[in-house]
């Protein structure tokens, strides 16, 4: 059973028609979403509104919008938070740790915990990332470091925007074996915005589909499986008719 059960609008909340509640997946007033899976995968087009509404819901829980925990109190930018804050959200067991991770925002994570540990020397910021600095590791590397040595253990919530940006198809894999173990525990949950054919296979999942309206889709169905398939059986197919009109 996911922690984070349902949300919707607030009664009370006066919706305008503006960004973000204008986009076609938000629907103004009536947006609502359920969860029964411990993984929930976003998919759609590029512009569809995954990143927005997993931004959303993250703030809604409490963390940062700049990314990060809920401790993390550094802010890099303003980022829209309206949504957030017009949403209710339905809890099975009230969750309040975890990490929200933008796909733009893990660098200044890392510049973040480099300066924390510079201004308080006597506290140990590094340890429960692996000892070093996230900057001196490889993106997918510090990636995988926060999450071994930092979240396998403890569970919590997992909010993450496209996180293969930073893995190999190998180190997908990897993170869906530590993802498996933090499901498979009863640990953790998950939501995560991406376009990988790879991570969305994930069984214990409910794929959302975002276009007009946020519908659920089995994997085969997603055009990411269908056309990386159809791409891999036979890329020349493709390569012929590659046109920019
Ligand atoms: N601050 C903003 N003000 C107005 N419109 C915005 C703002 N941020 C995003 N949008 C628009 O909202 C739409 C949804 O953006 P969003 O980033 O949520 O898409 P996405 O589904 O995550 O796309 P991608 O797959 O490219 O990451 C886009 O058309 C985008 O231009
Ligand atoms: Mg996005």
């Amino acid at each position: 059973m996911p922690f984070l059960r349902s949300l919707r609008i607030k009664d009370e909340y006066n919706v305008p028609d503006s960004y973000p509640f204008n986009l076609p997946v938000i629907g103004g007033k009536n947006f609502t979403m359920e969860f029964t899976s411990p993984v929930t995968f976003f998919v759609g087009e590029n512009g569809s509104g995954k990143s927005t509404v997993l931004e959303a819901i993250a703030i809604a829980c409490g963390f940062n919008p700049s990314g990060g925990s809920r401790n993390n109190v550094y802010q890099f930018q303003k980022t829209e938070s309206m949504l957030g804050n017009a949403l209710r959200l339905t809890w099975t067991k009230k969750m309040n740790h975890g990490f929200f991770l933008r796909a733009e925002s893990f660098f200044n994570f890392a510049s973040y915990l480099d300066e924390a540990q510079k201004e308080q020397p006597g506290q140990d910021f590094m340890s429960a990332y692996g000892g070093q600095s996230l900057h001196s590791m490889s993106h997918g590397e510090s990636f995988l470091a926060l999450f071994k040595n930092r979240f396998m253990n403890a569970g919590g919530i997992f909010f993450l925007d496209e996180p293969e940006a930073a893995l190999s198809p190998k180190r997908q894999l990897v993170f869906l074996s530590i993802l498996d173990h933090m499901v498979k525990d009863g640990s953790s949950q998950f939501m995560i915005a991406t376009h990988s054919p790879i991570l969305l296979a994930y069984p214990d999942s409910t794929i959302y589909h975002f276009d007009q309206t946020i519908k659920e889709i089995a994997y085969k169905d997603t055009e990411h499986y269908q056309i990386t398939k159809d791409f891999l059986d036979a890329p020349e197919l493709f390569l012929k008719h590659l046109s920019w009109e």
